[in-house]
């Protein structure tokens, strides 16, 4: 693993940018593994901007989102493909045919796992898999639980992420109470993650995810069992590993 330490959001946000950049890149025909939530917004301004300026061209690269809420027409507001086309895939020429958001009105959740997970398996696997890191230590919405569930499939969010998520409804009971996400082994099989972190309040579980043991009350520590893991966040997210593993920092 290694961890890029960034004094700032704005910082955070074009590093992590320049690696996805750097990916399609290398390679036009990337497999895009995406995430939602408030910390990539600034990584995907970075990608718009760069594409305007005719920097990348996104129209062989394929996209795989981590999770949406049940519940949630993609029309909706607070669903997570509405997220993605306004916040990413309007502003970019990436073929809609091409992006893949789980779907989260499926009457059979279990089927629509075994499909997603069959379809990033035909793509050949993400290139790279983008991670935000919520406080439980979820990642996509796997969370604090007895097992590392392996694939993708239904989930009850737990109360914590409820409340953090409450945020972008009118109320904590407006907030889907189920949703479905890659799991833990559609995840890692991904050949690269990029996890982003900013703020303080994500630094403790920061440390606890990378530095504490593996379990599966801790989802993201899973990740010190990947190959090629780059983390990337600013000081504030780093503050408690800064303090107590300062020589994991360069
Ligand atoms: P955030 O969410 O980026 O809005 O903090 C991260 C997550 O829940 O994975």
């Amino acid at each position: 693993m290694r961890i890029i330490a960034t004094p700032d959001y704005d910082q955070m946000s074009k590093k992590a940018a320049g690696i996805l950049a750097a990916q399609v890149i290398l390679k036009r025909s990337s497999v895009l593994g995406l995430a939602t939530g408030s910390t990539p917004l600034g990584i995907y301004r970075c990608l718009i901007e760069w594409h305007r300026a005719g920097m990348l061209d996104f129209s062989q690269v394929h996209s795989v989102n981590l999770d949406e809420y049940c519940g949630l027409a993609p029309d909706h507001d607070q669903s997570y493909a509405y997220y993605m086309r306004e916040n990413l895939f309007r502003h970019i020429n990436i073929d809609p045919a091409h992006t893949h958001i789980p779907n989260g009105l499926a009457e059979d959740a279990e089927k629509e796992g075994r499909l997603y997970d069959a379809l990033i398996r035909s793509l050949g696997g993400a290139d790279i898999q983008l991670l935000g890191i919520g406080h439980t230590g979820h990642i996509g919405f796997n969370e604090p639980a007895d097992d590392f569930p392996a694939l993708t499939h239904r989930v009850a969010l737990n109360p914590k992420t409820i409340e953090a998520n409450s945020r972008f409804f009118a109320s904590e009971n407006e907030v889907p109470r189920y949703a479905v996400t890659m799991g833990i082994g559609s995840i890692m099989s991904a050949k690269k993650i990029l996890l982003v972190a900013s703020g303080k309040d994500k630094a403790d579980i920061l440390y606890r995810s990378f530095f504490g043991p593996i379990t599966p009350q801790v989802p993201a520590s899973v990740l010190q069992l990947h190959p090629d893991v780059t983390v990337v966040a600013d000081e504030a997210a780093l503050s408690v590993i800064r303090e107590k593993e300062p020589e994991a920092l360069n």
